[in-house]
């Protein structure tokens, strides 16, 4: 107990490798197991855990609020997303469901989600993409009226992403590779299509987007309004995580305005080069989720660990 003590007393306000490994030994296998479950029933379930983890991180840190549910009083991180559309909040409740029966009141979901990310995505390669440390605690607090001051939107220039990121400690490095993330998963029709069919208001298309691939685009999204048909973002390679979304953003492909936006920079157009190299790509974006994996975070006596993900606590001050 009390070396236990001293330890978490030192290490304060820093995560951890493997941070359960007294408190709940098989908890990171646990996690791994389960999560690889739920990609061989559904393998949309990576794209969908790495942007919530993105999403968690980006907004009061990686402390578990955009897993907390509104209540009669406040509208949470989670409300704002029926523009965001975001998904894997079931997974994320399965797991910890899990973990609590081994150890009741150890793992934060902050933490579950994290290695849920990494886990999901490296099921394809079957061993881990990057390294995530531990001991984050969670929140309490989550409000809606957070997220569009920290999560840049699909049609941010350049600038303004460099901003957000900045914001989090994060650089042009961090925010082309991160981008990368792309190269799984799905957009909204209404998240670009305003890039094929009035981009100035004027009824135009967007010049910086590959005239075929915009003709292509239009046979998907039929109009501006259309709000729920999906197209993948790095097509072909959709549930493959890999360097390809860079192959497709030189060829003028990127779905978003904020990935054609890479292209605007000249240093993160030679980045974007860079991650033309596989290797390159890998080695980099496993450094920069470490960096996005430790913003803002709760260690030590802060926030709590949570019983459910969806819920602060019973008892626990607001
Ligand atoms: C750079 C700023 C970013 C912007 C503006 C942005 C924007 C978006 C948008 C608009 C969508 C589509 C949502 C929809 O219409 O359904 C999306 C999806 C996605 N984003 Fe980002 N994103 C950014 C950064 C990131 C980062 C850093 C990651 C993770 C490392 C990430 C991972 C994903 C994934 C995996 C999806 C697909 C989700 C799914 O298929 O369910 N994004 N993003
Ligand atoms: C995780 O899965 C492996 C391989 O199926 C199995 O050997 C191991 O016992 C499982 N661990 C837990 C904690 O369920
Ligand atoms: C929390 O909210 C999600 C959707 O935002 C909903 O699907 C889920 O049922 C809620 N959880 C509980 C336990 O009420
Ligand atoms: C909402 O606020 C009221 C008044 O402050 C309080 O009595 C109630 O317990 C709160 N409800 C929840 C679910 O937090
Ligand atoms: C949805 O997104 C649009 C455009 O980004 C924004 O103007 C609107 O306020 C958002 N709505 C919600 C409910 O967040
Ligand atoms: C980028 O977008 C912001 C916010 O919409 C705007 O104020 C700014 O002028 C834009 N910058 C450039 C270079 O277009
Ligand atoms: C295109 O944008 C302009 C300016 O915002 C708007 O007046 C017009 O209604 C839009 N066209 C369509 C088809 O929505
Ligand atoms: C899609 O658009 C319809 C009609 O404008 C609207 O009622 C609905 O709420 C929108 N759905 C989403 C998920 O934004």
């Amino acid at each position: 107990m009390l070396a236990f003590g001293v330890l978490a007393f030192t290490e304060a306000g820093r995560l951890q490798e493997d941070f359960y490994c007294q408190s709940c030994p098989l908890a990171e296998e646990i996690i791994k197991n389960l999560t690889w479950e739920h990609v061989k029933a559904n393998p949309t379930v990576p794209a969908r855990l790495l942007r919530l983890h993105f999403h968690d991180c980006f907004v009061r840190g990686c402390d578990g609020s955009i897993l907390l549910n509104s209540t009669a009083n406040n509208t949470a991180e989670k409300a704002a997303t029926p523009n965001l559309t975001l998904l894997g909040f079931d997974v994320i409740d399965d797991i910890k469901e899990k973990v609590e029966e081994a150890c009741p009141g150890v793992v934060s979901c902050a933490d579950i989600l994290a290695l849920a990310a990494r886990d999901s995505v490296s099921f394809q390669y079957k061993r881990n993409l990057w390294k995530v440390y531990t001991g984050r605690r969670d929140g309490t607090i989550s409000r809606a009226s957070e997220v569009s001051g920290n999560i840049p939107s699909s049609v941010s220039n350049f600038t303004v992403l460099k901003q957000n990121f900045a914001k989090k400690g994060l650089d042009v490095l961090d925010l082309v590779v991160l981008s990368g993330g792309h190269t799984i998963g799905v957009g909204h029709c209404d998240a670009f299509s305003k890039r094929l069919y009035n981009f100035t208001g004027k009824g135009d298309q967007d010049p910086s987007l590959d005239p075929s691939y915009a003709a292509f685009l239009k046979t998907q999204c039929k109009s501006l309004s259309d709000n729920t048909t999906i197209v993948a973002m790095d097509p072909g390679s959709a549930l493959n995580f890999d360097n390809h979304y860079y192959v497709t953003l030189e060829q003028h492909k990127g779905l978003f305005q904020s990935d054609a936006a890479l292209l605007t920079n000249e240093d993160a157009r030679n980045i974007v080069q860079e991650f033309l190299t596989s290797s390159t790509f890998f080695g980099q974006f496993a450094e920069s989720m470490v960096k996005m994996g430790d913003i803002e975070v709760l260690t030590g006596e802060q926030g709590q660990i949570r019983e459910h993900c969806a819920f602060v606590n019973f008892l626990s001050s607001y």
